[in-house]
């Protein structure tokens, strides 16, 4: 039996979540403070040796023979991600990217001029420009619901504008790129539910780190990255389809030999399940890294996950709420693992290259990521820290006391 089969067998055996030995299984934790899961979380060994081994059989025995012998394993993407969301396989597409995802989502849509699209001010830049070239292109009107005194989008308000406008979409992003801040998305979907409205939803940032239950959400289109939270390899994501949109005959704009069959010369049939959101070319190596990481993640508990990754985060935020200078921006009611601060007297390059330089990972959030948010809390930029489950409390106390340091200096 090859390593990966072994992992597959064993793929319902309970991890405990036991950090020193999640830790051994992480090569990335012996080199860096990884608070960059935001950006793209450090693969565990078996996501390491799916890719690694699989390339090798490529090159052994040539790529199509080499994903036909993995085509079980394959097929387990499928299972693990249905698994993870609550849903079937068959409502599973995966993707390259989640951009990739949901602008294939966007591309089934037939949006005609005046048509709303409802979201948020907390939406992902990339989701944000894609509603404004629709506009640019089709004359669709954006609508952005706004958000409560504390952060957050006012769910109610949204509502009125649901039934205001009877939007073409509406659109929500999990938890934002830019801030710790999670969205109700629940709460949104069950006014979508009433009204009947199509709902997209963006769960890059939270698929790993929260649970997710599309059924519980009751959106028709989720999309979200392997990479991240997941520790999948990069350039892997996935896209939900609901049985409604399917049977609706919703159907990416170009679609190709493998969603869909071409039964004449002047016609085509899209095939039934998600595959129709799929292309023929697939990069197996990272198709089967993927499954392995959602095995891993559900292997380590969603719900043991999903109480660890935010308390490392709240640990943090509750350091760097002391320190003079620093000033942390995550608002709303319920905060995810990505922390945002300000730091005064720092240009934001020379102050990430310091913590790089202190072994810690991290990122930069620009105004450009966050239009609407930076400008509430009148910031050009914040450094984003993003810990997760296989990060410690001695890790997080570490990173806070860079912080005071070169706060201080
Ligand atoms: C909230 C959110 N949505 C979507 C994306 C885009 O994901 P990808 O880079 O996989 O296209 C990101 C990436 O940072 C994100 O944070």
């Amino acid at each position: 039996m090859r390593e990966h089969d072994s992992a597959i067998a064993t793929a319902q055996k309970p991890l405990p979540l036991d950090v020193a030995a999640l830790r051994a299984d992480t090569p990335g934790c012996e080199r860096v403070i990884h608070f960059n899961n935001a950006g793209c979380g450090l693969v565990a060994k078996p996501v390491l040796a799916a890719v690694v081994d699989h390339l090798n059989l490529e090159a052994t025995i040539g790529g199509y023979e080499a994903s036909a012998a993995r085509a079980t394993e394959v097929r387990d993407f499928y299972l693990q991600v249905a698994a993870l969301i609550n849903t079937t396989p068959g409502n599973i597409a995966f993707a390259g990217s989640a951009t990739h995802a949901y602008a294939n989502a966007l591309s089934a849509i037939p949006f005609e001029r005046d048509d709303v699209i409802l979201t948020t001010r907390d939406d992902f830049i990339s989701n944000q420009i894609a509603f404004l070239s629709l506009r640019k292109r089709f004359g669709v009107r954006l609508v952005h619901a706004p958000d409560l005194p504390g952060g957050g989008v006012d769910v109610e308000a949204m509502a009125a504008l649901m039934r205001h406008h009877r939007p073409r979409l509406v659109a929500a992003t999990h938890v934002p790129t830019n801030s710790g801040l999670v969205q109700p998305i629940a709460e949104i979907g069950r006014h979508c539910r009433e009204l009947d409205l199509l709902y997209l939803v963006d769960a890059c940032q939270s698929v790993g780190q929260l649970p997710i239950d599309v059924a519980e959400i009751g959106c028709d289109l989720l999309a979200a990255t392997c990479r991240k939270f997941l520790r999948g390899p990069r350039a892997t994501g996935f896209l939900y389809v609901s049985d409604r949109v399917l049977r609706a005959g919703y159907e990416p704009l170009f679609i190709d030999m493998h969603g869909a069959r071409w039964t004449g010369t002047d016609r085509y049939e899209p095939v039934e399940t998600a595959a129709r959101f799929e292309e023929w070319e697939f990069p197996y190596a990272a198709v089967l890294g993927s499954a392995a990481a959602v095995r891993y993640a559900r292997q380590v508990g969603i719900d043991a996950i999903s109480a660890r990754t935010p308390a490392l985060a709240a640990r943090l935020r509750g350091h760097l709420e002391q320190i003079p200078g620093v000033r942390v921006l995550d608002r709303g009611r319920q905060l995810a693992g990505l922390v945002t601060f300000a730091i005064a007297g720092w240009q934001p390059q020379p102050f990430k290259a310091a913590m790089d330089a202190r072994g810690v990972n991290s990122a930069l959030s620009f105004r450009e990521f966050a239009q609407f948010d930076f400008a509430d809390k009148n910031v050009d930029w914040c450094l984003r820290l993003s810990p997760h489950y296989y990060n410690t409390e001695d890790e997080v106390d570490q990173v806070a006391a860079a912080v005071k340091e070169l706060s201080a200096g």
